[in-house]
């Protein structure tokens, strides 16, 4: 049995008792997991951090972030991240975030607690963070209702929703990062994103279990909003 950085060992079983099976493998998963372990020992609030810090370090989008917008961001590792690369305080506000859930509060981050597909999130969501965004993160998965389909076109829809707010208020060459599934992006938001950033990729990192269809999609160097409307009239011309 393999010892752990905090001395936990890997490997371990639940004893077979009043737990479900399905609760029993699932309980064995997360404490045999090295991420949630990793987590633990320094000191964020979810395994997610890593898959944040793994895609950063491949593709480096926090490096420069100024202001930045976390989506769904319970329990908080994310925003964690986000106010240390930003040097965000209480006194000089650099992240804003938004869960339905409660997020114990993180020094330097400004948490919205409702939903973010209510019409007033956005705007709440820029005036919290203080000024323009160079980057929107987000890592927004629907609850599970336990039909896959629903629950795979409600985190898909979270998706395109939160595409169409970064190109509404990310500074230019800002990024935008979100959860998506595997051959889930919609051709049509892969083409406005294409469209409106120099590059556009998805990313599978380590840190994502393998068993899980999740996949993170990366649009990196927003191109503005004036190009938008340049293409867009240019767009109108042609059809004319
Ligand atoms: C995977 S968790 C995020 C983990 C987070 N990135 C972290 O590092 O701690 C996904 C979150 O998205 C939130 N969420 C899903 N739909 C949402 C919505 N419509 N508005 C706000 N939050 C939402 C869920 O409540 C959940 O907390």
């Amino acid at each position: 049995m393999t010892k752990t950085p905090i001395g936990r060992k890997l490997g371990q079983k639940v004893k077979k008792g009043k737990l479900k099976a399905s609760s029993r493998r699932w309980l064995e998963r997360h404490i045999n997991d090295p991420y949630v372990q990793r987590a633990k020992l320094e000191g964020y609030r979810a395994r997610a951090a890593f898959k944040l810090l793994e895609i950063d370090e491949k593709h480096q989008i926090l490096k420069g972030a100024r202001r930045i917008i976390d989506l769904g961001a319970a329990p908080g590792s994310w925003s964690q991240i986000a106010a240390k690369v930003t040097n965000s305080t209480e006194e000089d506000i650099r992240v804003a975030a938004i869960d339905f859930l409660e997020v114990v509060p993180i020094p330097g981050v400004k948490i919205l607690q409702m939903d973010f597909l209510d019409p007033e999130a956005p705007a709440k969501l820029i005036e919290a963070v203080g000024g323009t965004p160079n980057l929107v993160i987000s890592d927004m998965a629907a609850p599970t209702t336990g039909h896959q389909k629903t629950d795979h076109l409600r985190t898909m829809h979270l998706c395109e929703v939160a595409a169409y707010f970064a190109v509404e208020v990310l500074a230019e060459g800002g990024h935008f990062l979100a959860k998506t599934f595997q051959g889930g992006t919609e051709r049509d938001l892969l083409n406005m994103l294409k469209q409106n950033f120099r590059q556009v990729l998805h990313i599978k990192p380590a840190s994502s279990r393998s068993e899980s269809v999740e996949m993170f999609l990366l649009a990196k160097g927003f191109k503005g909003r004036r190009v938008m409307q340049e293409e867009a009239a240019e767009e109108h011309e042609e059809t004319l």
